[in-house]
C-alpha cells in the first residue's frame, strides 16, 4: 500500500538544503516523489528531480523562481526560517512571514485538486488567537508593497520579530482555510509548530537568547525555559520533518486549517497554565 500517496508526485519544497526541510525531502524522495527542492546559499546535496536557489525573502527573487518552478504540484512545503537578531526585525517578517504567504499564495493555484500546503511555524506562535487582530491586518494587507509598509509603519509590532511572524502564520492556515483559492478546489493548508530541534539554526537560537551572545549560555537558558519541567530534550530534523510529510500526504486527507505543535506537550502545559491564569510561559518553573 502506498499510504502516504507520493508515488511519483511532483512536490515543491523551500528550506529543503539543511534541517527539518532537509529530512522532508529525503523522506519525500524515499516515498517515489518528483521533488524540487529550493534552497538559499548552501548546496542541496539530495537527488532531487530539480534543485532551485532563491532569497524568499525577497519579491523579485520569488517572482523569477515563479517562472522556474513546475506547472502543476501535488504537495508544497513551505520550510525556510530564520532567526531573530538586534537588528533584523523586518528582514525576518520578509522570510519567515511575507515571503511564505506570497509564494504560497502564487503557487496555489498550481497545486493539484485535493492537494496540500504544509508550512512549518514555530511554538514560538503559541498563543496567536491573543493576538488575531493585528496578525489579521498584516494578511489583509494584501500585496507586498502593502504589507512592508504596514511593517515600516508599525516597528513596536515588530520588536518581537521572530514570534510575530510565526502567530501570522498561524493566524493564517486557520483565518484563510476557507478562503476561495484553497478551499474552491479542496486544498489543505495546515501549519507544524516544532518546539526546540537541532538544526543549522540551533546555535543562532542559541546566540540570540543569551544577552552576551554565547551559544552555550543559551543553550542552557532555552533548556531551563522549556526543557527543565519535563526533563526534556531536543528534538531531531526527522521528527519535525517526518510528521510534515506525514500531513501534506493523503494519510491526513481530511485535515486543513490546523495549528499542530510538536514539542513533546510543552504548550499542551502552557495552555493549563493560560487556564489557571499564568501567563508568562518565559519564567522557568
Ligand atoms: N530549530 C528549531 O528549534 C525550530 C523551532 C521552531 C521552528 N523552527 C522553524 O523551522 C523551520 C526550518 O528551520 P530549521 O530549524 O530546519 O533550520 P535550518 O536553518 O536548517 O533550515 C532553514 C532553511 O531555511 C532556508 N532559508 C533561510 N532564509 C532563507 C531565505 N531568505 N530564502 C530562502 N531560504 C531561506 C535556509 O537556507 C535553511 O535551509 C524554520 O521556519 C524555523 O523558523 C525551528
Amino acid at each position: 500500500m502506498d499510504y502516504f500517496g507520493f508515488e511519483g508526485k511532483t512536490v515543491v519544497i523551500t528550506g529543503a538544503a539543511s534541517g527539518m526541510g532537509e529530512a522532508a525531502a529525503k523522506m519525500l524522495i524515499d516515498l517515489g516523489a518528483k521533488v524540487h527542492a529550493v534552497g538559499r546559499n548552501k548546496p542541496i546535496q539530495l537527488p532531487v528531480e530539480k534543485t532551485y536557489y532563491a532569497d524568499l525573502g525577497d519579491k523579485d527573487a520569488i517572482d523569477q523562481l515563479l517562472t522556474e518552478l513546475p506547472d502543476s504540484i501535488d504537495a508544497l512545503f513551505a520550510c525556510q526560517g530564520m532567526a531573530q537578531t538586534k537588528d533584523n526585525h523586518l528582514r525576518v517578517q520578509l522570510v519567515n512571514f511575507l515571503g511564505v504567504k506570497y509564494l504560497v499564495e502564487a503557487l496555489a493555484p498550481r497545486v493539484a485538486d485535493n492537494g496540500s500546503i504544509t508550512i512549518i511555524s514555530s511554538n514560538g506562535g503559541f498563543g496567536w488567537q491573543e493576538h488575531y487582530e493585528i496578525s489579521k491586518e498584516v494578511i489583509d494587507c494584501g500585496t507586498w508593497e502593502k504589507t512592508v509598509a504596514w511593517y515600516e509603519a508599525h516597528p513596536d509590532e515588530l520588536k518581537d520579530a521572530y514570534r510575530f511572524t510565526k502567530r501570522c502564520l498561524n493566524t493564517y492556515v486557520q483565518y484563510k482555510v476557507f478562503d476561495p483559492l484553497y478551499i474552491d478546489r479542496k486544498i489543505r493548508l495546515n501549519v507544524i509548530c516544532p518546539g526546540n530541534t537541532i538544526t543549522a539554526l540551533t546555535d543562532e537560537f542559541n546566540r540570540n537568547t543569551s544577552p552576551s551572545g554565547d551559544a552555550e549560555e543559551g543553550r542552557k537558558k532555552i533548556e531551563a525555559l522549556f526543557q527543565k519541567r519535563w526533563n526534556g530534550r531536543w528534538a531531531s530534523a526527522e521528527e519535525m520533518g517526518y510528521p510534515l510529510v506525514a500531513i501534506g500526504s493523503k494519510m491526513f486527507s481530511y485535515m486543513s486549517g490546523q495549528v499542530i505543535f510538536f514539542d513533546y506537550g510543552l504548550t499542551s502545559v502552557w495552555a493549563i497554565e493560560e487556564l489557571e491564569g499564568i501567563k508568562d510561559h518565559f519564567t522557568p518553573r
